[in-house]
C-alpha cells in the first residue's frame, strides 16, 4: 500500500489529484447525503409557542402544533428521522419521575398527533428520566446514587409508552446496566417486537452538554455530575465493552455521545463491530461552531459541513446534528 521510496521511481505527485475539482470527487472516499441527517427537536406544553435558547442559536422549544408544521417542512426538504426531547414543567417533576411513563404525557401526547399528520418521518424518542426528575439525574436515587435495576424498571415502562404512542425507534440515553436487554424483552412482551432500539452505548460523561440541560431547564436542577453512570472520557475500551454489551443485549444501532472530540470511538466501534453507528454532534459542539460564526471567526456552513464529513470519514452511518436543517438546505442546492 505505501510506496517505496528508491531513487529508481519517479516522484509520485499526490496532488495530481488533487489539481481539478472533477478528479478530487472522483478520488473522495466519503460523502455526507440528506439520508445520514437526525434531527433533534425540544417540545414544550401549549400551542403557538416558539421559544429561543440563548446558548443554541437557531434552535427552539415549540410546542405541538408548531412541531407538526416543522415537521412537515423537514420532511419536504428531506430530512428523515427526528428526535424528540420534551421539556417538562417545574411541578411534573418528581424525585421517581413517575411522569416519564404516564402514556398521557407530552412526549406521548405528542407522538399520536405527528402519526396522525406527518407519518412517514421517522421518530426517536430518548429513554431517560432526567427530563421527569426533580434532581435532574437520569435515574431514581437510593440515598445519594443511582439505583441502576430500580431504575431500569422504570425505564422499561417509559419505553413501552413511548412505542405504544407510535415511536419508530426508542433510544435509551441513561447508561444504567442492562438497561437494554430488559427493554427489548419488555417491548417483546407487549408486541412491540418492530420496535428499534438506539442505544447510546459509549455515552461520556461530558461538558458538552450544557446548552442541552439549559434548553430541557435541568441544567439549575441537577445535584451533583452523572460521573457514576456516564463514561470517562480518558476511556476508550471501555466503549468497546458498553456496545458489545448493548449489541449482545439486543441493539438495532449503537451511539457514540458526544461526536466531534470523539471520532476515535466512532472509528473503533465502527471497525470492531460493522453495526450501524450513529454520532451525536451535541448542544457544546453546535453551540461552539454558532458562536464562532456569529462572530465572524469561523465559516457556519463551511465549518459545519467539514464537521459532518468527518464524521463519515470516522465511520458514523448518520448523524444527530442541530444543523440537520441547514445542512440539509445546502445539500439539495
Ligand atoms: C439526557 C440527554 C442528554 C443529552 C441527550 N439526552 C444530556 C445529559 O446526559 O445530561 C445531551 C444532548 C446534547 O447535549 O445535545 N439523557
Amino acid at each position: 500500500m505505501f510506496y517505496n521510496h528508491s531513487s529508481s521511481f519517479p516522484q509520485k505527485r499526490m496532488r495530481r489529484n488533487r489539481s481539478k475539482q472533477w478528479v478530487r470527487s472522483l478520488v473522495e472516499e466519503n460523502c455526507l447525503s440528506i439520508n445520514d441527517l437526525i434531527y433533534p427537536l425540544f417540545i414544550v406544553e401549549g400551542r403557538a409557542i416558539r421559544e429561543t435558547i440563548p446558548s443554541m442559536p437557531g434552535v427552539f422549544r415549540l410546542s405541538q402544533d408548531l412541531l407538526i408544521e416543522e415537521l412537515k417542512l423537514i420532511e419536504d426538504i428531506g430530512i428523515q428521522a427526528v428526535a424528540l426531547f420534551p421539556v417538562v414543567p417545574q411541578e411534573k417533576k418528581t424525585a421517581d419521575g413517575k411522569e416519564a411513563y404516564n402514556a398521557n404525557n407530552l412526549l406521548c401526547n405528542t407522538l399520536l398527533e405527528i402519526k396522525k399528520h406527518v407519518p412517514d418521518i421517522g421518530i426517536i424518542t430518548d429513554v431517560a428520566l432526567d427530563p421527569y426528575t426533580s434532581h435532574g439525574h437520569d435515574g431514581v436515587m437510593k440515598g445519594d446514587t443511582i439505583d441502576n435495576d430500580a431504575t431500569v424498571e422504570i425505564l422499561c415502562k417509559q419505553a413501552l409508552v413511548q412505542a405504544k404512542a407510535g415511536a419508530d425507534i426508542v433510544a435509551p440515553s441513561d447508561m444504567m446496566d442492562g438497561r437494554i436487554g430488559a427493554i427489548r424483552k419488555s417491548l417483546d412482551d407487549h408486541k412491540k417486537t418492530d420496535t428499534l432500539i438506539l442505544s447510546y452505548a459509549a455515552k461520556y460523561a461530558s461538558s458538552y452538554y450544557g446548552p442541552f440541560r439549559d434548553a430541557v431547564q435541568s441544567s439549575s436542577l441537577l445535584k451533583g455530575d452523572k460521573k457514576t453512570y456516564q463514561m470517562n472520557p480518558a476511556n476508550a475500551d471501555e466503549a468497546l465493552h458498553e456496545v458489545a454489551l448493548d449489541i449482545q443485549e439486543g441493539a438495532d444501532m449503537v451511539m457514540v455521545k458526544p461526536g466531534m472530540p470523539y471520532l476515535d470511538i466512532i472509528s473503533s466501534v465502527k471497525k470492531t463491530f460493522q453495526v450501524p453507528t450513529f454520532a451525536y454532534q451535541v448542544s457544546g459542539e453546535y453551540a461552539m461552531l454558532s458562536a464562532a460564526a456569529e462572530k465572524g471567526w469561523l465559516d457556519y456552513r463551511a465549518s459545519m459541513l467539514e464537521s459532518m464529513l468527518c464524521f463519515k470519514r470516522a465511520g458514523a452511518d448518520a448523524i444527530l446534528t442541530y444543523a440537520a436543517k441547514d445542512i440539509a438546505r445546502w445539500l439539495s442546492k
